[in-house]
């Protein structure tokens, strides 16, 4: 392990207005992405998708890093570059998921856990030499009514998010950790903020334990908010006030960044509140976004599928990354949507 290049790469993801464009859907994923708007997913319809966002012109001013798919990874442009390189030669460091999903934790009833560890260290060696950098697993953890989840389902995420980022620091990749607690259920924001801290709790002493270096890793982790059918949502303020408080108690500050998932939250609340964290008070960490759903949605909305509408899903996105970039510094408005 290099310690200073996991180091610089890691710092490099999160530079001043920088985040990660996270386009690592797998197929199933991406196919319902597409669906809303009759696009087919193919092979050839996903790689001229990803080339559209990938070379949007500008990205790269507030694009530190782009999480790609396998399929992706090996996939060329039109002029027969390779993604990779491509998004390396942009002054973007290219990343790649390395989970194979979320299953139910056998004889747990409700709880699941993230497979792929299997053989994971020969693929993690295949993947730097296609030129990945960093590498994404994310753990996914369920709120229900009652006793989910449970305090083994999140040992054993946390356990399996600890061995995934001890053998990508092991070969020279940057471990971005992934604990999701999920926007799914009518849970007040107390409920996310009381599991959230549980999980981030679980995770360091895990990535403690398995000797994993906080200095060259990345966190994911969800903002603490209400529950996507809760009656009672939190406002901005108080989402921002939430995720900060429980983050600062349980994220060392040798972590040098925090990079947001989405989650389902729109474009705008995403922004909006990462905005809002990074107006408050200094913190040990930098404070940014790793969005799939928030940068992607109104690209595909443009998009279509259509060929003719190529430069205005370009623009969509080039819109979302600077009002992120602006948020990563305080200085983003709600007024400001709407006028790319
Ligand atoms: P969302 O921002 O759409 O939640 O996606 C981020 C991601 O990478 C989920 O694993």
């Amino acid at each position: 392990m290099n310690i200073e290049e996991l180091k610089s790469v890691a710092a490099a993801i999160v530079d001043s207005q920088k985040g990660v464009l996270a386009a690592d859907e797998s197929n199933p994923t991406i196919g319902k992405r597409f669906e809303p708007f009759k696009v087919e997913s193919t092979e050839e319809t996903r790689r001229r998708y990803r080339e559209m966002l990938f070379t949007a012109d500008g990205i790269e001013r507030t694009i530190g890093g782009v999480i790609l798919f396998d399929e992706t990874l090996r996939q060329i442009t039109q002029d027969g570059i390779p993604f990779p390189k491509l998004l390396a030669s942009r002054g973007i460091i290219p990343g790649i998921k390395v989970d194979k999903g979320a299953k139910a934790l056998a004889l747990r009833p409700g709880d699941r856990v993230t497979e792929g560890l299997d053989g994971l260290r020969e693929r993690l060696e295949e993947y730097q030499q296609l030129g990945a950098q960093f590498a994404k697993w994310r753990a996914v953890i369920d709120i229900n009514d009652h006793d989910i989840p449970s305090a083994f389902g999140i040992r054993a995420n946390a356990h399996a998010l600890a061995r995934y980022a001890a053998l990508c620091q092991e070969v020279g990749l940057v471990p971005i950790v992934e604990p999701e607690v999920l926007m799914d259920g009518a849970h007040g924001i107390e409920r996310c903020e009381a599991v959230t801290a549980r999980a981030l709790e679980a995770v360091f002493a895990e990535l403690d334990a398995h000797h994993v270096l906080f200095e060259g890793m990345l966190l994911k982790p969800n903002m603490v908010i209400a529950g996507k059918q809760c009656a009672q949502q939190a406002s901005v303020l108080e989402v921002a006030a939430a995720t900060l408080r429980c983050l600062r108690r349980y994220v060392p500050a040798a972590v040098p960044g925090i990079v947001f998932l989405s989650g389902g939250q729109s474009a705008e609340d995403a922004t909006d509140h990462l905005n809002a964290m990074n107006a408050m008070e200094p913190q040990p960490w930098q404070v940014s976004f790793s969005y799939g759903r928030a940068l992607q949605a109104p690209v595909l909305a443009a998009w279509q599928g259509q060929e003719d509408n190529v430069s205005a899903a370009q623009n969509a996105l080039l819109n979302r990354c600077h009002l992120n970039g602006l948020a990563r510094a305080g200085k983003y408005a709600r007024t400001m949507e709407g006028t790319p």
